[in-house]
């Protein structure tokens, strides 16, 4: 045997994993597709939820994050041109969520790997799995010399993204159920030099499409746009996104601050769930196995929820306790999954146009709004979902 797991992916599903066995004292290698570079650079999402902090110090990789990531108490949500605001603090007894990108989170614990002296290898490409159902699967790489490779473990991790193709391995015709949503709308994302519009994160419903204010730190911001799910980035020039943002968020308090845009992308929404999320000695974790809409930010939560649980029962069976755990893994965190899928569903719902009913839709949108911000029930619906659940 090489390794006692094998994960395929290096985002954070893939490389917590491999740290969070580390200290349970397993032995893991990590097959990425990408360089290290575009692994430690590629702009996503930004929001950690409180059990994500907490982990990450609880584990020995969350100094930066501590240093340089904020702690956001609140959000608002917007609508009718006034802010509601939804108070985490008060409503959540002092859970909370930080503005810390998800690249900066993948080069700490790219760091802390390296340093335990782990082993991650990147720009492999041709990554098969073989025997998955038997108790040898193996590995079959090439690796980034040109040199076709072979890994031989016990267990198997697929954490690589939504463009898995290891998914297909759940047999699809009698094992596997797959869960789809397509949206009538899409994100257009930029990042800007710009000092910060607001304290704390805008969601916009306007009807003219949904908005959403948030930032990265005091010099660079992070904000989004609602649009058409054909729309490409040279549609927009830097004048449209910049009147646009003004025409859906200023209004009472608020005011966008222009700057210098440095970086344009466009995201598609959707909501997958795969079900079961392991077959064999093969399992799942994050977007390869869930995708959610970005509109609660939850996606890299979750793929750490997942491999909390994961990481927990491949140590039990490392530790001849049986395969309990490991059996009833999808059972532990699809509950968890599925309240994440129905939370991203339902801010996206509540605040995006909706092209076919622009008119009705938007006002039954606004009374939604209106009651959720009014009751102290509905905001500690929300705040209690973004900040997010704890582990146990
Ligand atoms: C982000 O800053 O990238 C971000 C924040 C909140 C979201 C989604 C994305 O809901």
């Amino acid at each position: 045997m090489d390794t006692q797991v094998g994960i395929v992916g290096g985002g954070p599903a893939g490389l917590m994993l491999s740290h969070l066995l580390h200290l349970k004292g397993i032995d893991s290698v990590v097959l990425e597709s990408r360089t290290r570079r575009e692994v430690e650079y590629t702009i996503r999402a930004g929001v950690l939820e409180q059990s994500t902090v907490d982990l990450m110090v609880d584990t020995g990789v969350g100094d930066r994050m501590k240093r340089e990531g904020r702690a956001h108490q609140g959000i608002e949500l917007r609508f009718g041109g006034r802010g509601h605001r939804i108070a985490f603090d008060e409503l959540t007894s002092g859970r909370a969520v930080t503005v810390y990108p998800q690249h900066e989170v993948l080069k700490d614990l790219i760091a802390q790997r390296l340093t335990d002296d782990g082993d991650i290898r990147f720009g492999v490409s041709k990554v098969r799995i073989h025997d998955h159902t038997s108790g040898t699967p193996k590995i079959t790489y090439r690796d980034s010399e040109g040199n076709d490779q072979m890994l031989t473990c016990a267990l198997v991790a697929g954490c690589d993204g939504s463009r898995t193709s290891i998914r297909d391995l759940i047999p699809g015709d009698v094992v596997r159920n797959d869960y789809f949503r397509r949206y009538p709308f899409a994100w257009y994302g930029i990042l800007a030099e710009a000092p910060p519009s607001s304290e704390e994160l805008i969601y916009a419903n306007h009807p003219r499409g949904f908005a959403l204010v948030s930032t990265r730190t005091p010099e660079v911001q992070r904000h989004y746009l609602q649009v058409d799910t054909d729309d490409s980035v040279d549609d927009w020039s830097d004048d449209r996104i910049w009147s646009e943002l003004h025409a859906r968020v200023d209004g009472e308090g608020v005011e966008i601050k222009d700057g210098k845009i440095f970086l344009k992308s466009i995201l598609q929404f959707r909501s997958f769930v795969c079900e079961p999320m392991q077959h064999g000695n093969l399992f799942l974790a994050g977007d390869a196995a869930h995708t959610t809409p970005p509109t609660g930010a939850k996606g890299m939560n979750l793929a750490i929820a997942d491999v909390y649980f994961l990481s927990k029962a491949m140590a039990e069976y490392f530790a001849n306790r049986g395969r309990g755990r490991l059996d009833g893994y999808t059972e532990t965190v699809l509950p968890r999954v599925w309240r994440t899928q129905h939370f991203s569903w339902w801010m996206s719902s509540m605040l995006h146009r909706l092209p076919d009913e622009a008119g009705f839709g938007h006002q039954r949108q606004v009374a939604e709004l209106d009651m959720v911000t009014r009751s102290v029930a509905g905001r500690t619906l929300v705040a209690e979902n973004y900040v997010g659940t704890p582990f146990e």
